[in-house]
């Protein structure tokens, strides 16, 4: 066993703790936002079968390697891989690897924060009655009216950072668990009704051909690129998120099945959001590659149009939020657990300094859907580019650091007594996807990109 020195970390109260808290980081905007503007932007089937065959190689092997490293540390991400590090002799320099994640994650909740701040007004929206009746047009209209204002967006960005650092301050018992003890179930019965009404709608047939027939002539090096990206950012995967969750759970459970469990339920969220979505996308005659609006255009004319629509719309809306709250309380959590630990911060003061930069950095996310729209580096607007560094970049390389971590890094008797697997041959089928398989895919995906394979 390692010598782990005395720490003042806390411990998931169950194993159903961590399953809920670790689901909720992982079910978010990504699943019901980004998932299908993503896939409507790609072409639908491909590239829902590589973002599925990226889950299933890459994303389940590393989930189980991150959650591990967590444990096994103890701590938060920066100073586990140093733990971790020091116990396997190896290279002081891996605990960069913490580094990226606690930054990949603040930037990712500055634009996480802005969305999930479109998903609440969107709430007081379905409350009086702006959706009621409302076709495409008028709707499309509401959106486009919305962002184009950055007061508004401003406004919105602000009450979702601070309900985050509200929850982040009171700790992980207090807080996390709480929050989504109950949270979690209801956004699961919500989809199911949705997708009970997306069933029996006209383009029904359409909206699923679309989502799940491949037709792979569609495929191009940068939505391969996006698939895999997507793999990782929807599973919180890459950067310390899960690692900093694992580091809470207790020693005697599972974590293989737990992560199976964990990516189950957050692929199966994210094909509900699409089997939902791309019906009504098809019906009303609108374009699968709206953009980061699509649900925004889509999902209202349903509820204006349904019976019960109008509580559907605020229910939904919420659980939303709900999601998006649950997600973003990860992204911040490793920042704020090495302030407490490492800098000595109170948790309010690690909140309060992470979450104003947050917010600051969310600033060039607002600007992008109006006063900015025009300023572009690289060809991208500032949001893109933060979506593009933080999931296509930023993330698969943390993924890729952590495959080869444990893989090849971490000895071999560690990783055993730390996984505890039912059988050897469990472990054998992790250790060839942990060392090779997932490694060689994501780099092979970047070789494709930058057009060498
Ligand atoms: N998995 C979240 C979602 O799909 O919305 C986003 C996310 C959370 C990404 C935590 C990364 C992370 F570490």
């Amino acid at each position: 066993m390692m010598n782990i020195k005395k720490s003042t970390h806390s411990e998931w109260s169950s194993r159903l703790a961590f399953i809920l808290a670790a689901t909720g980081s992982a079910v978010g905007l990504g699943n019901i936002w980004k998932f299908p503007y993503i896939t409507g932007e790609n072409g639908g089937g491909a590239f829902v079968f590589v973002y599925l065959l990226c889950v299933l190689l890459i994303g389940i092997p590393i989930m189980i390697a991150e959650v591990m490293l967590g444990r096994r540390g103890h701590r938060n991400p920066i100073e586990t891989m140093e733990l971790l590090t020091e116990e396997a002799g190896a290279d002081k320099n891996w605990h960069y690897l913490g580094w990226m994640g606690v930054i990949a994650g603040l930037l990712i909740l500055s634009y996480y924060s802005v969305i999930a701040g479109w998903a609440s007004a969107y709430v007081v929206k379905a409350f009086t009655g702006s959706f009621f009746d409302a076709n495409a047009v008028a709707i499309k209209t509401v959106f486009d009216d919305f962002v184009a204002s950055p007061v508004r967006l401003i406004f919105w960005h602000s009450i979702f950072m601070l309900a985050t650092m509200m929850i982040v301050v009171r700790g992980v018992n207090n807080g996390l668990e709480k929050a989504v003890q109950y949270l979690m179930p209801s956004l699961f019965v919500l989809m199911f009704l949705l997708v009970a009404y997306a069933m029996k709608m006209d383009s029904y047939y359409q909206g699923l051909h679309f989502l799940l027939f491949p037709d792979f002539s569609k495929l191009t090096g940068s939505s391969i690129l996006t698939a895999m990206g997507h793999a990782f950012f929807t599973l919180s995967l890459g950067m310390g998120a899960i690692m900093v969750y694992g580091s809470y759970l207790p020693k005697n459970i599972s974590i293989a099945k737990t992560a199976l469990l964990i990516a189950g339920a957050d692929t199966l969220v994210a094909l509900m959001a699409g089997i939902v979505i791309f019906p009504i996308v098809f019906s009303n005659n609108l374009h699968p590659d709206s953009g980061p609006g699509l649900i925004f255009q889509t999902l209202p004319i349903a509820f204006g149009s349904m019976t019960g629509g109008w509580l559907m719309g605020i229910l939904f809306f919420v659980m939303l939020v709900i999601a998006a709250l649950t997600s973003s309380i990860s992204l911040i959590e490793p920042a704020v657990a090495w302030l407490v630990e490492n800098r000595g911060f109170s948790r309010v003061k690690a909140c309060v300094w992470s979450g104003s930069l947050t917010w600051l950095l969310g600033l060039g996310t607002v600007f992008s859907f109006n006063v900015w729209s025009n300023v572009k580096l690289f060809d991208r607007t500032i949001f893109q580019l933060l979506d593009y560094l933080t999931a296509n970049l930023m993330l698969p390389i943390g993924g890729f650091c952590i495959a080869v971590f444990a893989g090849w890094i971490m000895k071999r008797q560690h990783s055993e007594q730390e996984l505890n697997m039912a059988t050897e041959l469990d472990y054998i089928r992790w250790k060839v996807l942990i060392s090779y398989v997932a490694p060689c895919a994501v780099f092979f995906v970047f070789l494709h990109v930058i057009g060498i394979f």
